[in-house]
């Protein structure tokens, strides 16, 4: 065997060692009393040699010596950091190295209580889309392409014609065709307009709808669920009044006020948009007003978040800032 062979037969068993001791072995076998080049020297009868070839000799033993001692170290090191890394491999089980606790948003923990109170009355909660068609969003709500409220809810539209939903009323047609009537359901779910940005208004915010069908529904039933909802939410009787309100979807429509106390003053504050269904939007999902009525009523999440909290500005809740998210309960 020359000595390059010698070489190449050491890197080829290296390449196989994965242990320290499989390397141990691979020196002993090269370099060890009676290894492979150790054995070298004690093969060769220096009396024959010229001082030339016995220069040649000692020259490319020391170089192979040296070339087999770089290649064992160079195996150690490998065969350390595959050992750090089995080590470190990752473990899902454990918890992270972040201990900051997140928090639950006011609106999400907002939007779960309000579903718990109304799921104990009945209703089931219903979840739709946030792009809707033109038809869901508007006509179908008695909201045709010339009718002035469209002015009011100034919205983005998709190149494909859908709109970015402007409040989950555009959820009704859907929710009165799937779960057909007699139905009590509320929606809740993000909302989007083209707005100017101020303290009280946003681009993006939560509102929640919810409508109960059956034959003889009235305007009592709509004061009367109004109220043991507000009653369960502040977590005392609330007392409630109806005004005439506008709305293309509901007649009568109203707006319903509560009575409570904000920044000291004792006085009624509009909270629910709300009315009894119009025939139109009945018709419009196969339902005979003739023979069904209901109610339905809209609640802006995010301002029933505000009003709970005390949260001054609406931005806040849409700015993903720690030190405003974190002031809240990190659990239910
Ligand atoms: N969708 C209306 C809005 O966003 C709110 C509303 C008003 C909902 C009256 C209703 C209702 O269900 O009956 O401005």
């Amino acid at each position: 065997m020359n000595l390059d062979d010698i070489r190449l037969a050491l890197v080829a068993e290296l390449a196989s060692a994965s242990t320290d001791a499989a390397l141990a072995q691979v020196r002993a076998r090269y370099l060890g009393k009676d290894g492979v080049i150790t054995n070298l020297r004690k093969n060769v009868d220096f009396s024959k040699l010229s001082p030339e070839e016995r220069k040649a000799f000692g020259t490319g033993f020391n170089t192979l010596k040296d070339q087999a001692e770089a290649e064992l170290e160079a195996a150690k090191v490998r065969i350390a950091a595959s050992g750090v890394r089995d080590a470190v491999e990752f473990d899902y089980t454990l918890p992270g190295n972040d201990r900051r606790m997140g928090a639950i948003h006011p609106i999400v923990a907002t939007t779960l209580e309000v579903e718990d109170i109304f799921r104990s009355m009945g209703f089931s909660v219903y979840h739709g889309d946030e792009a809707v068609s033109e038809f869901e969003n508007f006509d179908a709500l008695n909201i045709p392409g010339d009718h002035p409220a469209r002015d009011m809810q100034d919205t983005f539209w998709m190149e494909n014609g859908m709109v970015l939903r402007t409040h989950t009323s555009s959820m009704q047609n859907r929710a009165l065709r799937q779960l057909g009537v007699p139905m009590r359901a509320i929606f809740p779910g993000r909302c989007f307009r083209n707005e100017a940005l101020d303290i009280t208004h946003e681009n993006t915010f939560y509102q929640l709808e919810g409508m109960m069908v059956d034959k003889d529904v009235s305007v009592a039933n709509l004061i009367a669920v109004m109220r043991d909802f507000l009653s369960a939410v502040f977590r005392r009787d609330i007392e409630v009044r109806l005004r005439p309100g506008f709305f293309p979807f509901v007649e009568p429509g109203f707006e319903l006020d509560f009575k409570t106390t904000l920044n000291g003053v004792r006085r009624w504050v509009e909270l629910m948009p709300c009315g009894m269904i119009h025939p139109v939007v009945l018709r419009n999902a196969g339902i005979d007003p003739e023979v069904y009525s209901g109610f339905a009523f809209g609640l802006g999440l995010t301002r029933l978040a505000m009003l709970r909290h005390g949260i001054p500005d609406i931005r806040l809740l849409n700015k993903a800032d720690l030190r405003f998210n974190q002031q809240f309960p990190a659990a239910l």
